[in-house]
């Protein structure tokens, strides 16, 4: 009896391994879809208001606190960047895409439409996502607001913060 359940054990650990392997996989190869980062010229072709609001924000300038060599710091600009062009060009700051994620897909005109995202929002908003798109939640806040490797961190509350983002459009209430 007692080698039965010990071979009860060794199966469900085994079990219970294997599925962590295939998670792990799937993981690994959801994220191995990448998209490339535009720019925050690109945005501003169509979304005019949102990058004049998104100028006014610290964001806009996140880069130009650091001094000359923290800039050259991998540990330091992690936050104060949003990634970079396919040619290693640096996009300086927190911009549309450091948020809103790499854009060059989700921005096609087969999706980003005007006519055809206001005759059907609800499937070009999930063609975006698929493209790239990241929902705006705490989530895609936390990982630069957050204290681990931010000497400077402040107390984030996510509902006070998002408010802040896109300060214009809110006053006009869009
Ligand atoms: C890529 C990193 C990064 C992401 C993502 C990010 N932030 Fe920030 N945030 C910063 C940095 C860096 C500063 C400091 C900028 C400065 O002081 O010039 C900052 C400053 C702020 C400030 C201070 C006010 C201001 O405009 O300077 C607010 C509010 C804020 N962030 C809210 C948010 C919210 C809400 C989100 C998610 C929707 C978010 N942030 C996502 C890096 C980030
Ligand atoms: C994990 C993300 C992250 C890392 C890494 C990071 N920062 Fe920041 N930094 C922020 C955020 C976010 C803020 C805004 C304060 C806050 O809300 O936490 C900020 C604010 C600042 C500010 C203050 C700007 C102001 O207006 O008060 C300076 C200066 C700064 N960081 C320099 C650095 C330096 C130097 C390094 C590297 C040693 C660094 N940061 C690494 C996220 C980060
Ligand atoms: C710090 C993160 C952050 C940055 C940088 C940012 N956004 Fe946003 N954006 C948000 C959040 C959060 C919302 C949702 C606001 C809300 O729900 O109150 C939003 C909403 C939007 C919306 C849809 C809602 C609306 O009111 O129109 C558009 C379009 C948009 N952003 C475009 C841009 C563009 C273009 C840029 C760059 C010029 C940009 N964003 C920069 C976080 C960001
Ligand atoms: C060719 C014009 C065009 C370009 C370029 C473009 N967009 Fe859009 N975007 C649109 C249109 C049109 C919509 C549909 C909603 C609307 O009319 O505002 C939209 C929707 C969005 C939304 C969702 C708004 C919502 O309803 O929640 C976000 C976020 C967004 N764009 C961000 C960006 C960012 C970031 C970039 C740059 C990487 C970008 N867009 C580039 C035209 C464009």
């Amino acid at each position: 009896m007692r080698k039965f359940v010990l071979i009860l054990t060794v199966l469900a650990f085994t079990v219970a391994v294997f599925a962590a392997f295939v998670t792990a996989e799937e993981a690994a190869t959801a994220e191995e879809v990448t998209h490339d980062y535009v720019g925050a010229k690109k945005c501003k072709t169509c979304h005019k208001a949102q990058y004049k609001s998104w100028l006014e924000t610290g964001h806009a300038t996140a880069f130009d606190v650091l001094s000359d060599e923290e800039k050259t710091k991998e540990e330091c600009i992690v936050c104060h960047i949003s990634g970079k062009l396919a040619d290693e060009t640096v996009l300086e700051g927190v911009q549309c895409e450091g948020c809103h994620g790499p854009g060059k897909d989700y921005k096609s005109a087969k999706i980003m439409s005007k006519k055809k995202w206001k005759a059907d929002p609800e499937t070009h908003m999930k063609m975006a996502l698929e493209a790239g798109l990241i929902p705006q939640t705490e989530e895609s806040c936390v990982r630069c607001h957050t204290k681990e490797g931010n000497e400077n961190y402040k107390e984030f509350n996510f509902e006070e913060a998002k408010g802040k983002v896109h300060p214009e459009l809110v006053k006009e209430g869009k």
